[in-house]
């Protein structure tokens, strides 16, 4: 039960009422934090890993770590590659053994960025229990090798997004809601709620069928993950707030244990750092207590 694909946590999550979190990963150490996390709040999740670390860890690496550890955990595990905007190496991820792939052709003309993403949702689905994600309209900020500056975004159409869905046969979505990767500029982002709803009732009103993602969730105030969550959000991607949590962390604990030489302890105060931030996305996402 330990390894499984978005699809099947997400159309849980809907059902119940919460979402999962998807957490952004470069290494070990912020790995098993995520996993920690989990374990200890008995809450299913996600962790994802952009195209860079899968490349520098390796994909079989990547995948070892998470069969590792995603077996022997209690709780439901997926691994989602982000973002990724090669069809080739999407393949590459779902032959090693991911149980998710965002195939990120968002940037592409319409119909090339359908006609990218049902190959590999036809691939996917061919080698095996393989939920695929796909995007329409941009989100903007940068997210590992895209960059998407805020006169490109552009947010999904509603009635192109169910035609989307159906083209492509993904099996969860992203659409572009207005939310961003990175820090946002503001307190109070312009998000469109209402779009999302809309999407999600055209999608999921008769059943869920398709799950949707909210992009870009470091600095959403808590206010509006609520909101999205009612909207039917039933996966939040936080990638940004992890990657800081991991440098401050370090930087905290190197500069105040300046003559320790204990690289253990400075990894364990990272790890539960990591672990904390994760908590307090799960606590938000009310997955907390749901396995
Ligand atoms: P943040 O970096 O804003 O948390 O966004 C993460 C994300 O959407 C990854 O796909």
């Amino acid at each position: 039960m330990s390894i499984v694909n978005a699809k099947e946590i997400m159309v849980e999550a809907l059902k119940g009422g919460y979402a999962v979190g998807a957490f952004n990963v470069t290494d070990l150490l912020q790995f098993e934090a995520v996993i920690d996390a989990a374990i200890e709040k008995k809450a299913p999740v996600i962790v994802q890993t952009s195209v860079k670390p899968s490349q520098f860890l390796g994909t079989n690496m990547m995948v070892a770590i998470y069969r590792t550890l995603a077996e022997s955990a209690p709780v439901p595990v997926c691994l989602h590659l982000d973002h990724c905007t090669d069809v080739d190496y999407c393949k590459k991820c779902a032959d090693a053994g991911y149980t998710n792939i965002m195939i990120d052709a968002s940037k592409q003309s319409y119909e090339e960025n359908i006609r990218q993403t049902k190959e590999v949702v036809d691939y996917c689905h061919k080698v095996g229990n393989i939920s695929v994600e796909g995007e329409l309209g941009t989100v903007s900020g940068v997210e590992d090798q895209i960059k998407v500056s805020e006169d490109e975004a552009q947010l999904a159409n509603p009635e192109q997004s169910i035609e989307f869905v159906a083209r492509t046969g993904i099996d969860i979505f992203a659409p572009a809601i207005g939310t961003a990767h990175g820090v946002y500029k503001t307190k109070n982002p312009k998000i469109d709620f209402e779009r999302m709803a809309i999407i999600n009732k055209m999608l999921n009103g008769n059943g869920i069928k398709t799950p949707l993602v909210v992009h870009g969730g470091t600095g959403l105030p808590e206010d509006y993950i609520k909101k999205l969550l009612a909207a039917g959000g039933a996966k939040f991607n936080v990638s940004t707030e992890l990657k800081r949590t991991l440098i401050d962390a370090k930087w905290e604990y190197i500069s105040t244990h300046r003559d320790e030489y204990d690289p253990g302890k400075l990894d364990k105060f990272v790890r539960d750092e990591t672990r904390k931030a994760v908590i307090h996305w799960m606590e938000m996402l009310e997955c907390v207590g749901k396995v």
